[in-house]
C-alpha cells in the first residue's frame, strides 16, 4: 500500500516531463537538419591542408563565413547587400505586352519553393506568375545584387483558406527551375518554435504597403517589430475578412509604437527571427497577412503563424 504511492508519482512525473518537453522545445528534427545543411552549403568552406611529406595526414579546416549584420534599429532602414537572401518579390508578367507588376512579397524556403500569403493569388492585377530572387533595389543594376526572375510552375493554397476570409492565409509557390544557392539567393529556415516566446521580429519588404516613405520603396527595407501577443484580441474587430477576430493559434500579432513602422512590408512577405546559433540565417515565423493602418502607432497587424502549418508546408515542399 505504501510503496504504490511513490510509484504512481514517478509515472505522473514522467508524463509531465514528456508533456513539457513536447510543449516547450519540440523541434522538428527534419527542419533542424535541413536548416543546418542550407547554412553549410553556402557559408562553410572546407579546405585540405597537408604537410608535403609522404604519409603526412590530411587536415581539414573549415572556414565559416556566416556573419551577422548590424543590429536592427527601431525606425526601419534599407537592407544591406546579401542581408536577406531569401527575400522574394512576386508579381505578374502580362502575357501580351510583357509588362511587369509587383504586388506581393515571399520567402524562399527550398530550392524550388517560395512561401507567401494565399490572398496574393487573388490580386486584381493578375495571377502570380513570376518571382524575383536575389534583388536589392529595383530598377537599377548598380546595386550589389544578383536578381533573377523565375517563372511560376504552379502553387498550392492552404485547403482551409476561403477568400475573402483571411484565416489560413498561406500558400506555397513552386518555381519552374531550381534556384542555385549562393550569398544572394538562399532560403530561410522554417520555424523551430511557434514564436510565442520571441519578443521582436524583423519585417522586410519593398514597401508595397509603405513600410517607409514612398520615395525609397525601390530598395528592400527592414524594420524591427514587436510581439504584441494577445493585444490583437482587443484591437481586431470581427469583419468580413476575420469573422472570428484574431485567432492566436494560427496568427501572430506584431506591431510597433513607431509611427512609420506600423505599416508592414509587402503582403506575403516574412516576419523573421535570427537563427539561434547561425548569425547569417533566419527563420520565417510569420507571413504578412492583414495590413493595418499606416497612421496609427501601436495598432498591430496580423501575420500567419507559420509554425502551425509546418506539416502542410513539409508536404508541399516534398513536391517539386
Ligand atoms: C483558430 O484556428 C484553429 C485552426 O483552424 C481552429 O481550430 C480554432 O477553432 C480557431 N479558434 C478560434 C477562436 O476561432
Amino acid at each position: 500500500m505504501r510503496s504504490a504511492y511513490p510509484g504512481m508519482l514517478a509515472v505522473l512525473g514522467a508524463v509531465l516531463v514528456i508533456l513539457s518537453v513536447d510543449g516547450v522545445t519540440a523541434q522538428d528534427p527534419d527542419i533542424v537538419k535541413t536548416c543546418t545543411d542550407y547554412k553549410k552549403k553556402v557559408w562553410e568552406e572546407t579546405s585540405e591542408f597537408s604537410f608535403l611529406m609522404e604519409g603526412a595526414p590530411i587536415i581539414y579546416k573549415t572556414l565559416d563565413k556566416c556573419k551577422s549584420y548590424a543590429p536592427l534599429i527601431i525606425g526601419g532602414s534599407p537592407a544591406l547587400p546579401k542581408e536577406f537572401p531569401h527575400a522574394a518579390r512576386l508579381g505578374n508578367r502580362n502575357d501580351d505586352d510583357g509588362e511587369l507588376s509587383w504586388f506581393c512579397g515571399g520567402t524562399l524556403i527550398s530550392t524550388h519553393h517560395v512561401l507567401t500569403a494565399a490572398h496574393c493569388h487573388f490580386s486584381p492585377i493578375g495571377s502570380v506568375n513570376i518571382v524575383r530572387l536575389g534583388e536589392l533595389e529595383f530598377d537599377t543594376s548598380s546595386d550589389d545584387a544578383e536578381p533573377e526572375d523565375f517563372t511560376v510552375k504552379d502553387h498550392t493554397i492552404h485547403p482551409d483558406f476561403h477568400y475573402p476570409v483571411l484565416y489560413n492565409d498561406i500558400s506555397v509557390v513552386r518555381l519552374d527551375r531550381k534556384v542555385s544557392f549562393n550569398e544572394y539567393k538562399h532560403p530561410a529556415c522554417l520555424p523551430f518554435a511557434d514564436g510565442g516566446s520571441d519578443s521582436s521580429f524583423i519585417a522586410i519588404g519593398w514597401g508595397q504597403l509603405e513600410i517607409v516613405p514612398r520615395t525609397e520603396n525601390k530598395k528592400l527595407q527592414k524594420v524591427k517589430l514587436f510581439n504584441y501577443r494577445t493585444r490583437c484580441s482587443t484591437t481586431t474587430e470581427s469583419n468580413d475578412e476575420l469573422p472570428e477576430g484574431y485567432n492566436r493559434t494560427t496568427q501572430l500579432c506584431v506591431g510597433s509604437s513607431q509611427h512609420k513602422d506600423t505599416c508592414n512590408g509587402d503582403s506575403g512577405g516574412p516576419v523573421l527571427i535570427y537563427h539561434h546559433s547561425f548569425p547569417c540565417m533566419y527563420h520565417v515565423m510569420g507571413i504578412t497577412s492583414v495590413s493595418t493602418s499606416c497612421d496609427t502607432p501601436d495598432l498591430p497587424g496580423l501575420y500567419t503563424r507559420v509554425h502551425f502549418y509546418l506539416d502542410w508546408i513539409k508536404q508541399e515542399i516534398s513536391k517539386i
